[in-house]
């Protein structure tokens, strides 16, 4: 395990399992420079030792916030600027999420506001415990979430949540959030570390390169037409029949026995 100045880094190789924990409690793990930059730079020594791996390669990242109280308040409200929203040459920590080749799960127990609700709408999955809240705070600022908030939630939830979220500022909870669908699962507190233990143990089961295309064909369908879509499906279909996970699959069912997948 290392540890970034604002970020800890963790990697479980028995299910393949990275964790990045967000650490800047006392601000509510507010997203400053420096903790944007460690995120990134924590997926990039994940993906690192993921080329090196001797035990289970990495198969699923978990993003988290340290503290009780928080996932993520938001920028930091110390200093905005365009480089808080993403907008600059180098790619940002909202990007680097996107395209991460293994699924990343946002674990969010507590407030999920501003650029930390985008930084979970980044993520493949959101897992909330119960008293999370969730919120775009940003128009009681006289700005609107600039790193596609209301993109993602109109495409989730569509644009009559998005609108009241981004317009109103205020806060709704874990169990709105469940039914809107913005987030997967709403746990109780008490089975909250259990439950995402679970769920992120059976989709690093899974088998690698199936939940990798799998991910890259959800990024292309919110970019693209649907035949479009449907062609590269077809392509990353025939790439995945030719890998030796897929033969392992099948043999497996043949021998009514579980899978064990190697990501080759
Ligand atoms: C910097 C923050 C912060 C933030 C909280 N803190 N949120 N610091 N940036 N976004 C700090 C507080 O200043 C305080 O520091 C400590 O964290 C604890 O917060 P409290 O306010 O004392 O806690 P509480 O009373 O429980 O209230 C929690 C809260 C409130 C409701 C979450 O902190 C809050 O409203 N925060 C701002 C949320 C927000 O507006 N986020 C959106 C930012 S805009 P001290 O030193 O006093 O202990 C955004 C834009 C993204 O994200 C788009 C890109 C530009």
């Amino acid at each position: 395990d290392e540890s970034l100045e604002t970020v800890l880094v963790a990697f479980d190789d028995e299910r393949g399992v990275g964790t990045i924990t967000m650490n800047r409690p006392d601000a509510l793990n507010a997203l400053n420079g420096q903790l944007r930059d460690d995120i990134i730079a924590g997926l990039e020594s994940l993906e690192e030792r993921n080329a090196n791996a001797d035990g289970v390669a990495l198969r699923a990242v978990v993003l988290e916030g340290a503290g009780e109280k928080a996932f993520c308040a938001g920028a930091d409200i110390g200093g905005f600027s365009s480089e808080s929203a993403g907008g600059s040459s180098a790619r940002s920590h909202y990007d680097v999420i996107r395209d991460f080749p293994a699924p990343v799960i946002a674990k969010i127990d507590g407030y999920c506001l501003g650029g930390g609700l985008e930084t979970a709408l980044a993520c493949d999955f959101r897992l909330a415990s119960e008293d999370s809240t969730f919120g775009f705070p940003e128009v009681n600022l006289g700005i609107l979430p600039g790193a596609g908030g209301v993109q993602y939630v109109e495409k989730l939830a569509g644009p009559s949540v998005a609108k009241e979220l981004a317009m109103f500022g205020n806060h709704i909870s874990a169990e709105r959030a469940g039914d809107e669908g913005l987030v997967n699962h709403v746990y109780a507190d008490n089975e909250f570390e259990d439950e995402v233990d679970d769920f992120v143990t059976e989709l690093a089961g899974q088998a690698p390169l199936a939940v990798q295309a799998i991910k890259k064909s959800a990024a292309m369908a919110v970019q693209t037409g649907l035949e479009e879509g449907i062609e590269y499906d077809r392509q990353l279909f025939a790439e995945l029949l030719e890998t030796e996970d897929h033969a392992e699959g099948a043999a497996a069912f043949g021998e009514d026995r579980e899978p064990e997948f190697e990501g080759k």
